[in-house]
């Protein structure tokens, strides 16, 4: 079976034990001490491809204690805290991993920087827009690095992609068309808590930060992604995973404007965020249109289109494969409508031109499908990426000025969403209006 960001977890812990025990899996050794901060679901799994890439894991926060028996599991006498400051505190750590809930990737991250180290963010970078060029203007003026953790850019089937489009094989995109559909409750953030949840296992003020304060309540812990004052709903979870490969493969950086509708229409009760999200983007030389639910299914998973006057690209979390457009109309149809001499005229001024006559186009050189397939998830690549940055201080692949177009875009979705306007962003003042 290929990997995909949903089977990823299983195969990171394995040889996240195997990298541990010294095996070849951990050969390429990076030369590199980090702190991990959030260590839930994805924090544990990156845990995993650190090790695996050799960095040594110095430190663990999180907030649920469950949580540092999990990391303890992983990597023995690991020291934990639940207190962020105490990693940043740490002189021998260079770099952490921020995979806390969205409301507080730019607070650590801003912080982390301003104690002198890289950080490897999840998406979406930030919970607001606000926080997003903050923590741009921060990783400027300290010099530290960020690499936003969408992870799709370092897939080799997204630079396969990107290589087909860099040639012109598609011709000029003017349409790319993206779309999740997870119709299941685990797709739908129902994630399960943990019987052992409450107050003294959980430390919920520290959890809430500068979000409304209320009640412990362990949904909200353990399902953030339901809730925007914790959250970012389908757009900071999914869209930027799709975005970022539409963004990389074009070339761009921000959306001028978005439009979006959305509501809750199954998982009625246990959230405020929607489960059907869908947005159209102008983004002046094409549009991006993004059909996201968590309500119904279609195979395919995960799917970005690139829609080009020569052709398509079409990426899925599995592979890459390249349509090409073989023109097969010809002006016969409309010129049924004319009389015969007016027609054979014409046809015979245009007799060379494979627009104008099927026989023409059909003696075209006629370009096949290819197919690009990819066998692994590009975690290991994307965090490789950061550490030998943090050596060469070069800007890795997914630095901050990417991440910050992307959680724009889906910042632009939600504020569409949930103000019912068209939003416009002036990437020259960095201005949102309505
Ligand atoms: N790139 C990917 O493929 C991918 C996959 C899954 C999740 N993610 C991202 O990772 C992040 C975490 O998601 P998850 O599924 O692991 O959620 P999770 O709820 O399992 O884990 C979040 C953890 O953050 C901890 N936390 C929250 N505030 C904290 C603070 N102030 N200090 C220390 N710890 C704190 C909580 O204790 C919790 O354990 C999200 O931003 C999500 O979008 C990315």
């Amino acid at each position: 079976m290929k990997e995909t960001r949903r089977t990823f977890l299983e195969s990171t812990l394995a040889t996240a034990a195997l990298a541990s025990m010294g095996s070849a899996a951990a050969q390429s050794r990076a030369n590199v001490t980090i702190g991990i901060i959030g260590a839930g679901i994805r924090g544990l799994e990156l845990m995993g491809v650190a090790l695996e890439a050799g960095a040594k894991v110095a430190m663990v926060c999180d907030l649920y204690d469950g949580h540092f028996r999990r990391a303890q599991e992983l990597q023995k006498n690991t020291p934990t805290t639940r207190d962020f400051h105490e990693v940043l505190a740490r002189p021998d750590i260079q770099a952490v991993l921020v995979a806390t809930s969205d409301h507080w990737h730019a607070p650590v991250a801003v912080a982390a920087m301003r104690a002198g180290k890289d950080v490897y963010c999840e998406k979406p970078m930030a919970h607001t827009i606000p926080q997003a060029l903050e923590m741009a203007a921060v990783s400027r003026e300290t010099g530290r690095l960020v690499q936003v953790g969408s992870q799709s850019v370092s897939m080799t089937s997204t630079h396969k992609a990107k290589e087909w489009f860099d040639s012109g094989a598609i011709g000029t995109v003017f349409m790319a068309q993206c779309s999740i559909y997870r119709p299941n409750a685990i797709g739908a953030w129902r994630y399960p808590v943990p019987p052992d949840a409450s107050p003294e296992t959980i430390d919920w003020e520290r959890y809430l930060g500068n979000a409304p304060k209320r009640p412990f309540d362990a949904a909200r812990f353990f399902q953030f992604r339901n809730w925007w004052d914790y959250g970012t709903g389908i757009a900071g979870d999914e869209y930027v995973h799709l975005l970022s490969r539409v963004h990389y493969v074009l070339g761009v950086q921000y959306p001028l404007s978005a439009v979006a509708y959305g509501g809750i229409y199954k998982w009625k009760g246990d959230r405020d965020v929607p489960d059907i999200h869908n947005t159209l983007y102008d983004y002046g030389k094409f549009q991006a249109q993004v059909s996201a639910n968590l309500v119904s299914n279609w195979e395919g998973g995960e799917i970005v289109r690139f829609m080009g006057d020569r052709g398509t690209i079409e990426l899925t979390e599995e592979g890459a494969k390249l349509i090409p457009y073989n023109p097969v109309e010809d002006y016969e149809y409309p010129l049924e409508s004319w009389p015969k001499d007016t027609k054979d005229k014409f046809m015979a001024k245009h007799k060379n031109d494979p627009e104008a006559d099927i026989g023409t186009a059909r003696k075209q050189p006629q370009r096949k499908v290819e197919t690009f397939s990819q066998d692994h998830e590009g975690t290991l690549e994307h965090m490789r990426n950061l550490f030998e940055c943090m050596q060469t201080r070069q800007q890795p692949v997914e630095n901050v000025s990417f991440g910050c177009g992307t959680a724009v875009a889906c910042h632009m979705a939600n504020i569409s969403y949930r103000e019912q306007k068209r939003v416009f962003w002036d990437a020259d003042s960095a201005k949102l209006s309505t």
